[in-house]
């Protein structure tokens, strides 16, 4: 088709696998970077929550509801926020059965024990800080914990990036530790985009929010660290829509199904 030829010709995107291959295994869950490991892929995507007692966890809801048995085996606690458990609770609960039963008895992990799968499995994170605004301070220590895991070194510079929403978040990442690559969750406007670069490297849009003009509008744009900003757009499940920004020029689509967006576009 047109579309792939002119994916062919802007080249490969950067494939993420969304909450992990969150298609095929439970988001956010060991198993799920475990599976876009098993299919192939490097970098793979989190969301950043903070429990009860101050344990950073990976889920994406800022409530346990949808994910896990919660609500079976704390019936008493609604509306089951993250915030609201601490971390030996939520470490009780079954986060796959909702999934698969295949999965029944996997767990929501702790950031600690996410980083260090992900580098078990050679992979490369997303990161997001997910509702910052529920929890200050999330940042710094999102970073410590980074730092303490050894993901803050040269040698893990093209390894990490981290995105949220909240600019007044990255901006807090970026004073914090200059060197970390960030990444926005938005569409800004063009004429914002200078304010942007100095603390984002990468625009982290929706697909259906954006147009080739917006990528190529990105794309005149350096980020803090002297790098044409670059832009990952999200989330892109079936081919026409891989084939439709590729075509934009997108730098990386941001997928639940790694497999589905590396057939269509030949891509890594
Ligand atoms: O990585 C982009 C995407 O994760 C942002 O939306 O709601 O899935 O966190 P959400
Ligand atoms: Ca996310």
């Amino acid at each position: 088709s047109a579309a792939e030829a002119r994916a062919g010709e802007v080249g490969r995107p950067t494939v993420v696998a969304h909450r992990g291959a969150s298609a095929y295994a439970p988001e956010n869950t060991l198993a799920s970077i475990d599976k876009a490991a098993e299919l192939g892929f490097t970098w793979v995507e989190n969301d950043v929550q903070r429990t009860k007692d101050g344990e950073l966890v990976v889920i994406h809801d800022d409530s346990l509801r949808r994910t896990t048995d919660v609500e079976k085996v704390f019936p008493d606690r609604a509306p089951w926020k993250v915030k609201d458990f601490t971390a030996a609770e939520i470490s009780r609960l079954d986060a796959g059965s909702w999934f698969s039963p295949a999965y029944a008895g996997t767990r929501v992990p702790t950031l600690e024990q996410y980083m260090r799968r992900v580098e078990r499995n050679h992979e490369k994170l997303l990161l997001e800080i997910k509702n910052p605004e529920l929890y200050p301070g999330i940042e710094q220590q999102t970073l410590k914990l980074l730092s303490n895991e050894g993901w803050l070194g040269p040698r893990h510079h093209d390894r990490l990036i981290v995105q949220s929403f909240s600019a007044d978040s990255l901006r807090t990442v970026h004073e914090l530790r200059p060197a970390v690559t960030t990444a926005y969750l938005g569409r800004p406007p063009v004429a914002e985009l200078p304010e942007y670069a100095h603390f984002v490297d990468l625009i982290n849009p929706s697909y259906g929010s954006i147009s080739g003009a917006y990528v190529s509008a990105v794309h005149t744009f350096t980020g803090p660290h002297g790098r044409t900003l670059g832009v990952f757009a999200w989330t892109v499940d079936d081919p026409a829509t891989a084939w439709q920004v590729a075509g934009y020029g997108v730098d990386g689509v941001i997928t639940n199904r790694p497999d589905v967006v590396r057939a269509a576009l030949g891509t890594d």
